[in-house]
Parts: structure tokens; sequence; C-alpha cells
């Protein structure tokens, strides 16, 4: 097992406001670890400052073995970190493969860009069908694969993925869940924050839950999904 993200300790404070308190989690390589947490309880705020857009008030981030708390966020992306962000975020004006282009920014070898493209069109053929449409166009469940095709065009070691079903058909629910299991087996890792804690922990090899900025109870998935604090909490009961 080798540990891909190690966050440790981790506070981030906007004013006064604690909005993670004290955050240890880890994600070694290969697997899915799902954080799931209601509106509020600091989960994108994690995301944002494991990327390097929000930098904590204490803790320390390791990825493959370096710290990366007080990186850019330009370096992070190189080292092979990749988020999608929550609501996507497409670039409207811009055409599908536009956007696609974006994500390849840090690769100058057209080659691989092109091996790359074609990976994401394989993954995502309803993108290659609307690739000259401008990206404002696309549905909901459409530009999240968009964001997603965009993240993996850079290659990344490590996905980040912020609610990636939010807002989003039940059809496309269950689809966009399975992508980001295809994602896994052909071998990125992937950190998955979700309210969605059904389909986000059924996935999951392991997995954390947040409350108001802590970390309240961790396991694998299935361990979580069968667990009364969790049922109660997130499933209904
Ligand atoms: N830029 C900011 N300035 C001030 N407070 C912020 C900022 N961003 C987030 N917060 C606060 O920090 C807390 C955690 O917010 P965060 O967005 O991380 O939660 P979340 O778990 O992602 O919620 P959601 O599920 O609604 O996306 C909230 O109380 C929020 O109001
Ligand atoms: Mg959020």
């Amino acid at each position: 097992m080798t540990i891909m993200l190690k966050v440790d300790d981790l506070s981030v404070h906007y004013g006064v406001i604690q909005a993670v308190k004290n955050v240890s989690f880890e994600v070694h390589e290969g697997e899915v670890v799902s954080l799931i947490g209601a509106n509020g309880a600091g989960k994108t705020s994690i995301l944002r400052t494991i990327s390097g857009l929000v930098r904590p008030s204490a803790g320390k981030i390791e990825f493959l073995g370096q710290e990366i708390q007080k990186a850019p966020a330009r370096k992070i992306v190189a080292s092979g970190l990749s988020q999608v962000p929550e609501g996507r975020h497409v670039f409207s004006g811009l055409t599908v493969m536009e956007n696609l282009e974006m994500g390849a920014f840090l690769h100058k070898d057209r080659d691989e860009n092109q091996k790359n493209l074609k990976k994401v069109f394989d993954r995502f053929p309803r993108l290659e069908e609307r690739k000259n449409q401008d990206a404002a166009t696309l549905s909901g469940g459409e530009q999240q694969m968009l964001a997603m095709g965009r993240a993996l065009m850079s290659k990344p070691k490590l996905l980040l993925l912020d609610e990636p079903s939010m807002g989003l058909a039940p059809i496309f629910i269950q689809e966009i869940f399975d992508i980001v299991q295809d994602i896994q087996k052909q071998g990125t890792t992937v950190l998955l924050i979700e309210q969605n804690a059904n389909k986000a922990l059924s996935i999951a090899d392991r997995g954390y839950v947040l409350e108001t900025g802590k970390i309240v109870l961790s396991g694998t998935g299935k361990e979580l999904l069968e667990s009364d604090e969790v049922r109660k909490a997130y499933l209904g009961g």
C-alpha cells in the first residue's frame, strides 16, 4: 500500500470562521476514497486546499511524499493532481474541443495530447459527437463529463471530484459513478466528495464522514454504508 495523499491535522479559516478543524486522512494509490458530508461541512474547502487554491491556517498536505500546502496551484497540477470543481465550470463561448485542450495546457507534446484526447473520447463518446458545439449548450450531465474529461487531459495520478452528481438526473448520476469506477480501473486514484452518500460509499474502497469541519467517522465503504450513524444521517434511517 502506497500513500498517495496524506492530509495531516489540516485547518482552514475564513477570517474568524473555522471551516476545517484538524482534519487528517489518507488516500492510497489505486483507491477511490469518498469524503461525505452535508452542506457547509467543509468538503470544498478541503478540496480547494489540497489543490492549492486556499491556504490552510494549520496542517500539512503531502502528495507523493512532497509537502504541497505552500505550493502554487499550477505546480500541484503539474505534479499529477487534478480537480473537477463543484458546479463544473466549463468555459462557455468555447467549444467542447477547446475546453478539453485547456485541460492539456501543461503538456506540450502534441502526439501525447492526441492520445489523451482519443482516450477521453473513448470514455465519453457523447463529447466526441459534440466536439464542435459551444460547451454552454451541453446538458448538465454532459457538462460534468466535459469537466471530468478536461481534468483527465492532464493525465492526473490523483483526480479530485467535487460533487459530480449534484443536480443531475438519476440516469446521469449512475453514469457518472460508473465512469468514476472506470477511471479507477484504468489506474487513476480518486478522491470523491459527495452528498450522495449511498452512491459515493457504494463505489468507495474507503470513506470519511465530515460534520461541521471535523471527521467523525471513517471506514471501508461497506462499513460506513452499514453503520447506524451514516444510515440515520445520510440514508434516511
Ligand atoms: N470564501 C469563503 N469565505 C467565507 N466563508 C466561506 C468561504 N468558503 C466557504 N466558507 C464557509 O466555510 C464552511 C464550509 O464551506 P464549504 O464550501 O467547504 O462546505 P461544503 O461541505 O463544500 O458544502 P456544500 O455541500 O454546500 O458545497 C461554510 O460555513 C461556508 O459558509
Ligand atoms: Mg462544496
